[in-house]
Parts: structure tokens; C-alpha cells; sequence
């Protein structure tokens, strides 16, 4: 586990580095809210300038946000885009134009508009029935933890390219959860593939392989970590039924021995954008291109879930530490030999390219 010390130590090195940029989707509650809280407080003490734009459903709860942010970090500037539905690609197309306007309204002559820091935790953990949307044809939940999430990333990259950091880009969600790929149905149609374990191993190999492929065709440009928690004590259960909320509420005192805090959890995610732990992939020489050059990179560079030190696209748990190898090994291996990283990046591309063109995604 990296030390709390060192977390905040790197953090404070983060804010000192340059002006920072940052997007947060998921970042009006629990771990992306605590960590848009860190970064601001962070931010306030040594930080060197810094733009946070946060996408909210509710106005008036975001505006109510982005004042505790300016009280704590009064030299920010904290933007609200409001969004409707981020499971809709249509809303995560308009929020990406907002913030690329904005942004390219900001700048001053002689620099770039840019984006350093990209936090993604927008989900919802419920039992309601799984629903496509007619029109787009993604599954709601499969779209907020995968499908909106890299459609982020592939709207703000021409920012998150021009960024000197380099880009950060942070999914809260579940790496190290893998159990089952079903190759003959990545949009997950099938009810027998669908719920909650179902979804989150699924949901974090497509992760996996497209955020190797975003590492590969961007080096020296982006870092990419997927995360997993563990349990944080956030409002995310308020959509489960009555009934699960009852017996969540009478275990929290036993629960809550087993949890991170949230102040922590914002530390340590936070800690995810950290140059030195998790570069982006090395420019000079990368294993798409024959052998992996680690020259230039720190010893302290984090092994991406290629196994190589500083690949580029990182699987960590919550204490900043990769999943173990032999994990990988077990999880990775059977699909490394074929064409699962190239299938995954296709159907993605080709979902995106359908319901751009106004067609419902049928994949
Ligand atoms: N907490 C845990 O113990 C835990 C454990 C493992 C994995 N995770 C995963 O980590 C992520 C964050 O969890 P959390 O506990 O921080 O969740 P949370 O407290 O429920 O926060 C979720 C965030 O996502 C936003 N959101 C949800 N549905 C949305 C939609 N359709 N469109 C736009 N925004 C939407 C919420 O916005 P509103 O403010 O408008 O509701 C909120 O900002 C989730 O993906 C969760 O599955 C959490």
C-alpha cells in the first residue's frame, strides 16, 4: 500500500508542476466529489492555477458545490455543464462541446487550450431492470461505466493532447473484478450475462483493452487508470430498493470498519494522476512498435496491465498498487493470444459511429 504521507507529498507535487485543467464526470458525490474537494484544497495551498469544469444533473446542487470548492480553494475557477443523462452519448457529445468552447474561450494568446486531468465515477449501483435506450441502442448502465466514459475521452482528446502533464484520465469503477468476457455480446443484450458481477467483470475487460489501445496510439500523451475502491461509504446505494437500504443501514456500524474514508478516498484517487507512478506509455519505443524502452521513465513507474512498467494503462486498487500479476496473468492471459483487444475497440468505434450518424447501435 503507498503511504497516505507519500500520496499527499505527490499530490502537492501534482499542483505544483503548472496550471492545472481538470473535468470531473461523477464529480457531484461520493469519490468524485471527495476528490474534486482534494484537488481544490490541494490546489489552495501550493497549486500553481487551476479550471475544474463538473458536470451535474441538479443546478442548484452543482452550484452549491462549486461555492464550498471556492471557499476552500478561492483562486479556482469552477464551471458547471449541466447534463441530463450521461448514459446518452448525445449528452456526453453536447457536455464535451461545452467544455471544448469554454475552454478554447479561456485561453490567452500564445497557449494551447487544454485539459490535464479527466475524473470519471459517474455510475448507478441499482436493481432496475436493464433498458436500452431506443434511439442510441446502449444499455443505460453498461453505457454510464463504459461506453460514456471512453466517448469522454475520445470528444475531449484534442484537449487532453495538448496537455504537458501529460494527460490524466481516472475510471472509478472495478479493475481487478474480471471473471467472465462475452466476446459473442459486448453490448451485453443477453439477461443471462447481465447484473451486478455480471456487468462489472464485463464492463472492465472492455476497459482494459480500449484504454491499451488509447496508451498505444497516444504515447508520451495520455495515462489511463482504471480503479477499483473497495467499499466507500458514498450515497451510491440510494437507488437500491427499500428493502436493501434497511439491511445496509443496520451492518454500516460493522461495515464501516472495513471502509476507506471518504477524505482519504479523495487523496488516493487523486494519487491516480501522479506523473511519476503512472506515466503515459513511453514515445520512445513501445512494444506496438517492438520492445518496450523504460529508459526514460522513473523506477517508481507503476506496470500497466501489459505487464510492462509504464505502459501507459494501469488496473489499481484503491491503495495505489496494480493488480498483482499473477491476477492478470489468470484474468488476461486466455485473451491475449487472439484479436479481443482489436474486436473491442472495433465494436466501440462502430457503436459511436452509428449513433453519431443517428442510428440505433445494434452490435
Ligand atoms: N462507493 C463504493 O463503495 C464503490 C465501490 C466500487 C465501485 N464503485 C463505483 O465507483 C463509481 C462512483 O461511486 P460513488 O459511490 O461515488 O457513486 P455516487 O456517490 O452514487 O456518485 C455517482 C455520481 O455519478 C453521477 N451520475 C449517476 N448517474 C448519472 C447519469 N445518468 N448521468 C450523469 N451523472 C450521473 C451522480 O450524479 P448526481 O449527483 O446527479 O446523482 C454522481 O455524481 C461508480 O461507478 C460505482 O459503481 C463505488
Amino acid at each position: 500500500m503507498v503511504n497516505l504521507d507519500d500520496v499527499r507529498k505527490a499530490n502537492s507535487s501534482l499542483v505544483q508542476r503548472q496550471p492545472l485543467v481538470a473535468v470531473f464526470t461523477g464529480g457531484t458525490g461520493g469519490i468524485g466529489l471527495s476528490t474534486l474537494k482534494t484537488l481544490a484544497a490541494t490546489h489552495s495551498s501550493s497549486g500553481r492555477g487551476l479550471r475544474v469544469y463538473i458536470t451535474g444533473r441538479n443546478q442548484h446542487a452543482t452550484e452549491k458545490i462549486i461555492a464550498d470548492c471556492l471557499n476552500i480553494c478561492p483562486q479556482g475557477d469552477f464551471r458547471f455543464i449541466q447534463v441530463a443523462d450521461l448514459s446518452l452519448l448525445r449528452d456526453v457529445d453536447r457536455a464535451c462541446e461545452e467544455i471544448i468552447k469554454e475552454e478554447k474561450a479561456c485561453v490567452t494568446a500564445g497557449t494551447a487550450p487544454k485539459l490535464d486531468l479527466l475524473f470519471m465515477s459517474q455510475g448507478e449501483l441499482s436493481l432496475k431492470p436493464y433498458t436500452t435506450d431506443a434511439a442510441e441502442g446502449l444499455e443505460f448502465r453498461v453505457s454510464l461505466l463504459y461506453y460514456s466514459r471512453m466517448k469522454t475521452i475520445l470528444n475531449l482528446l484534442p484537449l487532453l493532447l495538448e496537455s504537458t502533464l501529460p494527460a490524466h484520465i481516472v475510471s472509478v469503477f472495478a479493475a481487478g473484478k474480471e471473471g467472465e468476457l462475452h466476446l459473442d455480446d459486448l453490448s451485453m443484450r443477453d439477461p443471462k450475462h447481465q447484473g451486478v458481477v455480471g456487468t462489472r467483470s464485463h464492463v472492465t475487460y472492455m476497459t482494459t483493452f480500449f484504454f491499451e489501445y488509447l496508451a498505444s496510439k497516444h504515447p508520451g500523451k495520455l495515462s489511463l487508470v482504471h480503479v477499483y475502491p473497495g467499499l466507500i461509504l458514498t450515497d451510491g446505494f440510494k437507488y437500491m430498493p427499500f428493502w436493501f437500504r434497511v439491511i445496509w443501514r443496520a451492518a454500516l456500524p460493522v461495515l464501516g470498519l472495513f471502509c476507506t474514508s471518504l477524505e482519504e478516498c479523495g487523496q488516493r484517487v487523486l494519487y491516480l494522476a501522479d506523473p511519476d507512478r503512472f506515466p503515459a506509455r513511453s514515445s520512445r519505443g513501445t512494444a506496438a512498435a517492438g520492445g518496450n524502452s523504460t529508459s526514460d521513465l522513473k523506477p517508481a513507474a507503476a506496470k500497466g496491465t501489459d505487464l510492462e512498467h509504464g505502459s501507459g494503462a494501469y488496473g489499481v486498487t484503491l491503495d495505489g498498487e496494480t493488480i498483482p500479476e499473477q491476477q492478470i496473468h489468470q484474468s488476461y492471459d486466455k485473451y491475449r493470444t487472439g484479436d479481443t483487444g482489436k474486436t473491442i475497440v472495433a465494436h466501440t468505434l462502430k457503436a459511436f459511429d452509428d449513433i453519431k450518424a443517428g442510428k440505433a447501435f445494434t452490435g
